[in-house]
C-alpha cells in the first residue's frame, strides 16, 4: 500500500452497510487487514445490550432500562480489532445465540439508545492509536459517518444470505429482522447517498474483496 492511500484514509471511516448475512463482517475483516485499520463491528453493540437485557430479565421494548446496561459494556481496541467486554469478559459466541437474533432488531429500533451507541461508534476515530476505522452496520453511511467518502452497501439475494447463516451454524430468520431493520423509522436500513452498491451474491470472498479495494483507491 502506498504512502498516498494511507495518507487518504487517516481519520476516515470506511462504511460497509447491507442486509444480514451479506458478507459485511467478511468485508470489513478483510479490508481492515489489508489497510492495517481497526474493524468494528456495529451489530454487536446492539447484540450486545440485547444478550445484557435478556441475562437480567428486561423487557427489551423498556428503553431507559436499556440505555442503563450501555454503560456496563466496555467497548475496547486491541491491535486491529475491536470487542465488547462484560465484567472483563469479551462477549462472543452470546452475541450469536438464538434468542440474540430473534430480539436484536427490536432493541435496535429504539431511536436514544441508538444515538447513544452512535456516540460510542463515531467515538472510535477518537481511541488512542486508531488512525481510521472500517465500521459494518445498517447506517454506517447514512448516519454514524455520512461524510466519508468511502461507503459501500453489499447487496445479495435472500437465497444467498440465509444459505449463508445456515452454513454458519445458526438459527436466525433473516427475512424477517431485514423486514424489522428496514420498516423501522429510526435509521433504517438503506443504501446511503453516495454509496457504492456492491452486488456479492456470485462473487467470492477476495473478488469482492478486490473490488471494493479498487473502490477505494479510485476515490
Ligand atoms: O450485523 P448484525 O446482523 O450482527 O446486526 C444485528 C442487528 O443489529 C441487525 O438486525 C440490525 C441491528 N443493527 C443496526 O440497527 N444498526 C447497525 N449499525 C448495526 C446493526
Amino acid at each position: 500500500m502506498t504512502q498516498a492511500i494511507k495518507d487518504k484514509l487517516r481519520g476516515q471511516a470506511i462504511a460497509i452497510d447491507g442486509p444480514a448475512a451479506s458478507g459485511k463482517s467478511t468485508l470489513a475483516k478483510g479490508l481492515a487487514e489489508h489497510y492495517g485499520l481497526v474493524m468494528v463491528n456495529s451489530g454487536e453493540m446492539y447484540r450486545a445490550v440485547t444478550w445484557l437485557a435478556i441475562q437480567k430479565n428486561l423487557d427489551l421494548s423498556d428503553e431507559e432500562a436499556l440505555l442503563k446496561i450501555v454503560d456496563e459494556l466496555n467497548y475496547t481496541v486491541e491491535g486491529y480489532t475491536s470487542a465488547i467486554e462484560y465484567q472483563g469478559q469479551q462477549l462472543t459466541t452470546e452475541l450469536r445465540l438464538a434468542q440474540v437474533n430473534a430480539g436484536v432488531s427490536q432493541v435496535a429500533a429504539l431511536p436514544e439508545l441508538r444515538a447513544k451507541l452512535v456516540e460510542i461508534q463515531r467515538n472510535y476515530l477518537n481511541k488512542q492509536g486508531v488512525q481510521a476505522v472500517v465500521m459494518e452496520g445498517r447506517d454506517i453511511g447514512s448516519v454514524v459517518f455520512p461524510d466519508t467518502p468511502y461507503k459501500f452497501y453489499l447487496k445479495a439475494t435472500q437465497e444467498v444470505r440465509q444459505s449463508r447463516r445456515a452454513d454458519q451454524g445458526e438459527v436466525d430468520v433473516i427475512a424477517k429482522r431485514d423486514a424489522a431493520d428496514s420498516a423501522r423509522k429510526a435509521s433504517p436500513l438503506v443504501i446511503a447517498d453516495g454509496a457504492q452498491v456492491v452486488d456479492v451474491s456470485n462473487l467470492s470472498i477476495e473478488a469482492v474483496r478486490h473490488q471494493v479495494i479498487e473502490l477505494i483507491e479510485s476515490v
